[in-house]
């Protein structure tokens, strides 16, 4: 597809074919340097691993047209250590951290056409993943695998952007206490994908899953981490080893921190919600979406508005977009530039 006839202001979150793919192979125990491809398809062995026993992993991470015409990633170190971990919980060769980073700047540059203008609210998502590959029956770590990056340009996750989303108690589980929730894996997605869809039935946009443990407390939606903040304006997301370490999530903390929040990993108990004064989903995709409201079970619980952003969470979002865009000076080390 020629980037020519997007319509950058129209962008949702689907896949829109760009121009060159990273694609790297492992073998006899090493990652070769990798190349670009136009070919968007895999040809890989019907014993593959990642076909049958999910031995597979990914990232998410974007790419920002800036005001001056130049290009950041955002805190691309993160994605690279995160899947360094998710890697090595599904027994998977790592990718080092450089080798990463220098794929998803290959496949800027290569697709530059394709990165949303600055001001149209879009972005160039990037698609890092690992898969075992090769002829395999077995429950066993495969003997092959496959690290690819593609990307393609993307707008708002939930529909609309920044306007307020409601969302539905599951009583499906995500992930199990002592799982894998904490790695990128698509097994925990497959496991969303029936409660997402009977949420999105029920025109929700998406699930929130209680702790697999005791169904007690908030762990995180299908594709986003949860924050809220409090009636006493202290910024609380929840910590649970069997949720997603969020890149957006860390970074809010601090950025709450730096805007004079007391910010705190806790627990959020679904019978406390009265407590918070704004709720928000946040994620790479997500970037920071207000909750309007939750269901649970009967009862509808509002937080700030199901119409309007609250205050705390616009200054958020605006600090953390203006970082990621350019417009404002973030912590050292989180923007990375792409050179043109
Ligand atoms: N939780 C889940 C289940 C996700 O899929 C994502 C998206 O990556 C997040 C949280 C947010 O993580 P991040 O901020 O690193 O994108
Ligand atoms: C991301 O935000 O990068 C994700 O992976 C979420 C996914 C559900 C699209």
């Amino acid at each position: 597809m020629s980037s020519a006839t997007i319509d950058w202001n129209s962008l949702g979150f689907n896949y829109i074919k760009t121009d060159l793919r990273y694609i790297s192979y492992w073998k006899d125990g090493e990652w070769d340097n990798g190349t670009l491809t136009e070919d968007n398809v895999l040809h890989i062995s019907e014993g593959s691993t990642a076909l049958h026993y999910g031995q597979q992993c990914f990232e998410g991470l974007k790419a920002y047209r800036c005001k001056d015409g130049s290009i950041n990633l955002f805190r691309p170190d993160q994605n690279a250590a995160r899947m360094q971990r998710s890697c090595a919980r599904l027994m998977m060769p790592a990718i080092s951290t450089e080798k990463f980073i220098e794929a998803c700047k290959q496949v800027v540059k290569a697709n530059e056409h394709f990165i949303p203008p600055y001001g149209s609210g879009g972005s160039l998502y990037l698609r890092p993943y690992v898969i075992g590959v090769g002829d395999n029956i077995g429950v066993h770590p495969a003997p092959e695998f496959i690290f690819s990056v593609f990307c393609t340009p993307v707008g708002p996750y939930f529909k609309g952007g920044m306007k307020p989303v409601n969302f539905m108690v599951s009583s499906y589980d995500r992930a199990a206490p002592h799982g894998t929730g904490a790695a990128k894996v698509g097994g925990n997605y497959a496991a969303s994908l029936l409660p997402g869809h009977e949420a999105n039935d029920r025109n929700f946009a998406d699930c929130i899953y209680l702790d697999p443990e005791t169904h007690t407390k908030i762990e995180e939606a299908g594709g986003s981490n949860f924050f809220g903040i409090t009636r006493d304006n202290r910024f609380i997301t929840p910590k649970s080893p069997s949720i997603l370490p969020s890149i957006t999530k860390y970074s809010l903390l601090e950025l709450a921190k730096r805007q004079g929040l007391e910010v705190e990993e806790g627990d959020i108990f679904i019978d406390k919600l009265d407590d918070f004064a704004e709720a928000g989903a946040c994620g790479t995709a997500a970037v920071i979406t207000p909750i309007g409201g939750i269901q649970n079970g009967e009862h509808f619980h509002t937080f700030y508005s199901e119409g309007d952003v609250g205050p705390v969470t616009k200054a958020l979002y605006d600090e953390l977009v203006g970082i990621q865009y350019g417009d404002r000076e973030g912590p050292a080390g989180w923007v990375v530039k792409i050179d043109g």
